[in-house]
């Protein structure tokens, strides 16, 4: 019989980060139960958590937006914590879709928050974004750091949803809130059999990279390189995807073990270390030993010149540090990518 209180539901457990993050509460001995409507990931990701941790996580085919399925799933088993991943997440497309997104993003959010307090199950980790933070003042962003107004109903999404997590926590004795900014998710499990699988043309930078490198897209775009930054080309903090999963195990302990201090709190998790867009590519390069076709382009719309953590707060308060060098990432990047291309 599974113990309540250390079985965590995870929406969107399939998809890129939900995938590591289930591997993650495994190893630390977690129960797991997914629930994803696989429109934007693979069933087979649930071999590949299986492979890694020796255990299959529950898995229930469900759209957190159908209000009815998702409470069969409170029926059916008992958990403390939810984990919420399921989101749609192509900024551009958020711009041509706006609908698409704040229904799908903002009801499958409140379906599972509602289903929570009525339930009485207490903790709620939300999958929120550096994307918050817009053009920032200052770098790095502390959690502090003023949201901006959202340059994309994507981020638009990301923010509401904080505001909705931080506002029923207030309202609603026994319910606790964390949200997680991720800063720039990249890489794969070091098993290489897990890792993103992107629909179509990437958007996202290593991605593009990874499938450039294996040939299917010819070269890549650097979207410009006369930005104020040292190389010119943007700044990003990117994050290990097992690291980061990692950051969700430390977030969960700490909301099951009752340490939190506020019924809502936030942390960024990033790895604190600026890396500019042409350094990534060269390491790319460099440590997986291959050329990369590329060519600078012009800027693209809606890019941000620099954003980075200050991981401070979740060094501290949540024991968690990012660890993977970024040659060790980029070389599960590459190894993942060679593995689909089997
Ligand atoms: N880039 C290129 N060429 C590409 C793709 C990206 O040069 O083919 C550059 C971008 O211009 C940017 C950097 O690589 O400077 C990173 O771009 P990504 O699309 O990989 O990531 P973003 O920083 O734009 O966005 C990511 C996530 C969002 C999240 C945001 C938070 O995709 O979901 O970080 O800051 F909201």
């Amino acid at each position: 019989m599974a113990n309540q209180h250390k079985t965590v539901l995870v929406s969107g457990g399939t998809g890129y980060i939900g995938s590591h993050t289930a591997v993650e509460l495994i190893n630390a001995g977690y129960d797991v139960v997914i629930i994803d409507n696989l429109v934007n990931s693979e069933i087979y990701s649930l071999d590949g958590i299986e492979k890694i941790t020796g255990k299959r996580p529950a898995f229930e085919k469900v759209d957190t937006c159908d209000m009815g399925a998702l409470r069969r799933v409170f029926e059916k088993y008992a958990f403390d914590s939810v984990i919420h991943f399921a989101a749609h997440k192509a900024v551009g497309e958020s711009m041509d879709e706006p609908l698409k997104y704040y229904s799908n993003n903002l009801v499958s959010f409140m379906n599972t928050v509602e289903l929570m307090k009525e339930f009485g199950r207490p903790n709620v980790l939300f999958s929120s974004s550096a994307t918050v933070y817009g053009n920032a003042d200052t770098q790095p962003v502390t959690e502090q750091t003023p949201r901006k107004p959202a340059e994309s109903p994507y981020g638009n999404t990301k923010q509401i949803a904080e505001d909705i997590l931080r506002d029923c926590t207030r309202a609603y004795r026994g319910l606790h809130g964390i949200a997680l900014r991720y800063f720039n998710p990249i890489g794969a499990h070091p098993s290489a059999l897990i890792g993103e699988l992107p629909r179509g043309v990437p958007n996202n930078l290593v991605p593009y990279i990874t499938q450039t490198a294996a040939g299917i897209r010819k070269e890549l775009s650097i979207f410009g390189d006369d930005y104020d930054t040292p190389d010119g080309t943007c700044l990003r903090d990117f994050i290990d995807i097992v690291d980061l999963a990692k950051a969700h195990v430390a977030t969960i302990d700490r909301m099951t073990q009752g340490k939190m201090e506020q019924d809502y709190e936030i942390f960024n998790v990033g790895t604190g270390r600026p890396v500019s867009v042409l350094e990534l590519v060269k390491g790319f390069e460099r440590v997986n030993n291959l050329k990369l076709p590329y060519r600078i382009t012009g800027r693209r719309q809606g890019d941000i010149p620099a954003v980075w953590a200050d991981t401070t707060r979740a060094n501290e308060v949540l024991g968690w540090k990012a660890e993977r060098s970024l040659d060790d990432t980029l070389r599960a990047a590459w190894a993942w990518q060679q593995h689909l291309g089997k």
